[in-house]
């Protein structure tokens, strides 16, 4: 992600996270560790053919334990694999920083989110009582060690070659 890409991911993050959209400082703020030779952070987005951005995630790395920061993909493309790319590319990263084991929140009340995780291995390890707010939401911390994501229908590691719908993924 680069900082052109803000704004069309702003767009995503007020459409998918209505009460608790991240603002464009964070993503600047965020941006800026994500660079040189002591960066802590990646983030990255997908493009459809069209160079649309269609999706973006984000993870933060620290003390050997990374955290999925976000992570999203355009409505129109759910059910497409494009979550678990994005997951693939964070998980990737993590082991780029040299992270033991990953971790994220999600909330109780997201089960497409949450049956990605644990088809990538998440396991639940913590309840986070109102974490989400406004609205009072609890969210689960998961965790899972570092190590190569595998395409949990196959059992091995996701081709680029067979990208769906021809998205691609970068920094
Ligand atoms: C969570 C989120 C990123 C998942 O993205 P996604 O692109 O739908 O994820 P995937 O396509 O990889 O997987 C979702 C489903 O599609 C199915 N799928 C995956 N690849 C597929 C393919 N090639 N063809 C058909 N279906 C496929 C998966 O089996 C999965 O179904 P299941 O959950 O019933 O097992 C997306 O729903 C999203 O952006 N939600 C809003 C933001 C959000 O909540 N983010 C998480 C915050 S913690």
């Amino acid at each position: 992600m680069r900082w052109w890409d803000i704004e069309p991911v702003l767009e995503l993050e007020r459409e998918l996270f209505p009460h608790d959209a991240w603002s464009p400082a964070l993503f600047w703020s965020e941006l800026a560790h994500a660079r040189g030779p002591h960066a802590t952070r990646r983030y990255l987005v997908a493009e459809d053919g069209a160079g649309r951005v269609v999706g973006y995630g984000g993870l933060a790395a620290a003390g050997g334990t990374g955290d999925v920061q976000t992570i999203a993909a355009a409505r129109d493309h759910w059910g497409t694999g494009l979550g678990a790319r994005l997951l693939t590319a964070l998980l990737t990263a993590a082991t780029d920083f040299e992270c033991h084991e990953v971790l994220l929140e999600v909330r109780v009340d997201n089960d497409r989110a949450r049956r990605l995780y644990e088809r990538f291995g998440f396991e639940t390890i913590g309840l986070r009582r109102g974490y989400y707010q406004p609205g009072n939401v609890d969210a689960l911390v998961m965790r899972r060690p570092a190590g190569p994501a595998q395409d949990p229908a196959t059992g091995h590691a996701p081709d680029p070659a067979t990208e769906p719908q021809g998205t691609t993924t970068h920094g």
